[in-house]
């Protein structure tokens, strides 16, 4: 099978109202054209030709930031003569014996099992279309068939008779071809109809006007025919993706709180008996090992968390990386470059950043750890703040293993902190501690007996 894909994506986008061009809109964290490249790289196209015209630089731009697993050709449509037209500009570079396959840049969901089907009807073809019964055809080319039930033409709603519009089989847009056929067909079509357009849909009647049988697929499942012109129909598709997400995690063992309040934006490696309370958003990639639990209103984002750990609500994980049974949070915050041994904890209102923590170490309450390589069994007391910023360069703080840091206290980087070695609550540390010693830095308490408080005048 060899075949080439045409993705149209030339249009304006207007009922966005964005100065991001349409197609890199994102559904679950990935730019609708994305997607529809995705499907395309899935059924092992050969070529795909992109068809851009208004903000092509934009796309163009972004697809050189993120390449696809294919040859990605650049077609400019510099005006928008209609989805004949589109494909026009395309197909010359295609050889004949080829199947071409016709996307739409805004229809994201588009799956590679039905793509499949349709190349394997228009190998056998010539020519197919995937279909869609709904009760909301309004504004849709529909299917026209004959008492046969073979299709014998797309007829658009603006050139349709008030009998064909109540037709409730529509093209979906998404069409496949004998490319030479197609090429054939493309030199017929003319803008002889109400909105003056060269369009594709026309090759229906052309073909069974030269004898060839129009095959079809008629698709169950509304979302991967959705097209997308504005943001509420984005916002309701990422609803029904993200829920369907959210169900099959479930039935694959997950315990998932509230289905209907779960985001995961990109790819996700699930262990058994994971639970997933309400409102948590996963972005980028994740990886959950087993019996791990996270609560209600968390955000991962490119994490990895070994098995049983457990993540309590409100917190922040960005580029984080936990060993097996950590607890975090609630209201922590994990910065990109966090590296935990097994069973740390990490409290509420602390803050880590390239930080290597070992095992057992605690990092209990209100404290900042950046730049910093903690051993085992340490205990950071509240309020300590690794200084790791002289206001120009970044130093790095290293605190032994066994290590106790009393409450409040600022650790100056560079600096050392030697093995089972204690600080005194409240101390500014700006020289190494040797190994087991106390260092306490801080000013002397006096105590001043018989003071009198200052009276109001
Ligand atoms: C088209 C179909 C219609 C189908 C509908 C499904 C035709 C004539 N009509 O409608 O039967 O029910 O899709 O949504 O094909 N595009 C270009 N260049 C152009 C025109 C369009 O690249 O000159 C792209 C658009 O960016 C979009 C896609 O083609 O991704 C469809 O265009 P749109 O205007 O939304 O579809 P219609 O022509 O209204
Ligand atoms: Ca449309």
């Amino acid at each position: 099978m060899s075949t080439d894909v045409i993705v149209l994506a030339a249009g304006k986008g207007t009922r966005m109202y964005s100065d991001l061009p349409k197609v890199l809109h994102t559904l679950a964290g990935k730019p609708m054209l994305s997607h529809v490249l995705d499907a395309a790289v899935a059924i092992d196209a050969d070529n795909i030709y992109l068809v851009t015209g208004f903000q092509s630089a934009q796309i163009r731009a972004y697809f050189d930031q993120h390449p696809i697993d294919a040859q990605l050709n650049w077609v400019e449509q510099t005006e928008q003569l209609g989805t004949g037209h589109a494909v026009m500009q395309a197909a010359p570079a295609i050889d004949d014996d080829k199947t071409v396959l016709v996307l739409y840049g805004d229809v994201p969901l588009i799956t590679p099992g039905s793509l499949q089907q349709l190349q394997q009807q228009a190998e056998a073809t010539g020519i197919a279309v995937l279909t869609l019964v709904t009760d909301s055809p309004e504004g849709l080319g529909r299917i026209i068939r004959d008492q046969a039930g073979e299709i014998t033409a797309i007829v658009e709603e603006k050139d349709a008779s008030a009998q064909q519009k109540l037709i409730t089989e529509i093209n979906t847009g998404i069409m496949a071809f004998n490319a030479g056929r197609l090429k054939h067909w493309l030199k017929s079509l003319t803008t002889a109809n109400a909105q003056g357009e060269y369009y594709l849909t026309d090759t229906v009647a052309l073909a069974c006007a030269d004898g060839y049988k129009v095959a079809s697929l008629q698709t169950h499942d509304n979302n991967e025919v959705q097209g997308i012109n504005n943001r509420l129909q984005l916002a309701d598709l990422e609803r029904d993706y993200q829920i369907r997400q959210a169900r099959q995690l479930a039935l694959q063992g997950v315990t998932v709180r509230d289905p209907a309040r779960l985001d995961i934006r990109g790819p996700l490696l699930i262990g058994r008996d994971v639970c997933l309370d309400a409102n948590i958003i996963m972005e980028g990639s994740n990886r959950l090992g087993d019996r791990v639990t996270i609560g209600p209103n968390v955000t991962l984002i490119d994490s990895d968390i070994g098995d049983d750990c457990v993540i309590l609500a409100n917190s922040h994980l960005e580029g984080a990386n936990l060993s097996s049974g950590c607890k975090i949070g609630p209201f922590a915050r994990l910065r990109p470059g966090t590296e935990l041994g097994n069973n740390v904890r990490i409290g509420n209102f602390v803050e880590t950043k390239k930080s290597l923590i070992g095992p057992d170490s605690k990092v209990n309450h209100l404290s900042y750890i950046g730049d910093a390589s903690v051993g085992e069994n340490v205990n950071i007391g509240a309020g300590t703040i690794t200084c790791n910023y002289d206001g120009v360069n970044k130093h790095k703080t290293t605190i032994n293993a066994g290590v106790f840091v009393g409450s409040n206290t600022a650790l100056v980087a560079p600096v050392s902190i030697g093995r089972g070695a204690t600080v005194g609550a409240g101390s500014v540390i700006t020289s190494d501690v040797p190994d087991n010693a106390l260092a306490i830095g801080r000013g002397k308490q006096k105590n001043i007996s018989g003071w009198k408080r200052p009276v109001k005048k």
